[in-house]
């Protein structure tokens, strides 16, 4: 089956929305303004260690979302990663399809166009790439895009950095628990812990005011780690009201998912997020999932919970959670 691209759309220069993209009123950019005059959390990484837990563990209970700088990826790195990704996009339409994934036939790796079915039927204004990218025992490389030649490189040396930071982030969160610093990142499957690339591409839209890039949602990872290009458009959502999160070059966006809320037993928050577009630029970014491999089961963790704190969630593998979001099966 043919799928028609958004970048095939938008490259046809329509004056006009077509009616799967337009929202509902209650969803429309244009009905659901951001909040002005608020900001979301910045946490430096090179602060003094006793306020950088104190910091980051506020900002993921009462955010689920912080912004890290003084990460030290160096930032030609971070140039390189969204050189290949633009680049990748860049190709001939029939270069890119020939990575055509299929998640209705359970081929989740590859270049797509739509990850999950929505109830009202509308679809996202967006194409992406998504790909596992670490361990590498379990990356089949073939799913990477082959073009440009330095994609494999580039983003193999973006994975090493990834892990340290990740590894870093879950020792400040477990330490803001009051836990020994292993304890979440061994809980997510220690050094088989999974990390996952989404390339996320938005083209100009002709009408940003009534589309989605991404609809609302909250990620079902642990951590979702991000960097975009210096288009905005990512909101995340805080007592009540949408708040926008302005570019900064070389930080990284970070997400709260699913698996850390379950782990915490809900002292961290998985944040609700959405992006818009924009009229006239593409937006990208490119988000790295944290998650379990499938078989880890995630609950809860004991020492969090007494007669005072009775769980919150319940407690399953991966497999069964991912399955249970795919399908809106409420957890
Ligand atoms: C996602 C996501 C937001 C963005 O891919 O899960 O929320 O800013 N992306 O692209
Ligand atoms: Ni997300």
């Amino acid at each position: 089956m043919e799928i028609k691209r958004v970048q095939t759309l938008a490259f046809n220069q329509l004056k006009e929305l077509p009616p799967q993209f337009i929202r509902s009123e209650n969803e429309r950019p244009e009905n659901t303004k951001a909040l002005e005059g608020v900001n979301v959390p910045i946490i430096s990484l090179s602060q003094p260690h006793n306020l950088l837990v104190k910091n980051i563990t506020e900002a993921a209970s009462k955010w689920g979302f912080f912004v890290i700088i003084d990460h030290d990826i160096s930032p030609k790195l971070i140039q390189s990663l969204q050189g290949v990704g633009n680049e990748f996009f860049s190709l001939p339409q029939k270069e890119k399809e020939a990575y055509a994934n299929d998640p209705s036939s359970g081929k989740f790796e590859g270049y797509g166009t739509k990850m999950t079915k929505n109830l009202e039927e509308k679809v996202e204004w967006l194409d992406y790439y998504f790909h596992l990218m670490s361990p590498s025992s379990k990356v089949n490389y073939e799913m990477w895009p082959k073009s440009p030649h330095s994609y494999r490189e580039v983003v193999q040396e973006y994975n090493k950095e990834i892990l340290r930071v990740t590894s870093n982030i879950l020792e400040l969160l477990s330490e803001g628990l009051e836990l020994e610093n292993k304890t979440l990142k061994s809980s997510l499957g220690g050094e088989e812990i999974e990390l996952e690339m989404k390339i996320n591409m938005y083209p100009p839209c002709p009408q940003p005011e009534l589309a989605l890039g991404v609809e609302a949602h909250t990620d079902m990872s642990a951590l979702t780690l991000l960097v975009s290009n210096d288009v905005p458009g990512l909101q995340v959502w805080k007592e009540d009201n949408w708040v926008a999160v302005n570019y900064l070059q070389n930080a990284l966006f970070v997400h709260i998912g699913d698996q850390l809320e379950v782990l915490s037993n809900g002292r961290y928050k998985s944040v609700l997020h959405r992006s818009l577009v924009n009229k006239e630029r593409k937006r990208m970014s490119w988000a790295v999932f944290v998650t379990p491999p499938h078989e880890v089961v995630v609950g809860p963790l004991p020492q969090l919970v007494n007669d005072q704190n009775p769980p919150k969630f319940s407690t399953k593998t991966y497999a069964e959670y991912r399955y249970g979001k795919f399908n809106k099966i409420p957890q």
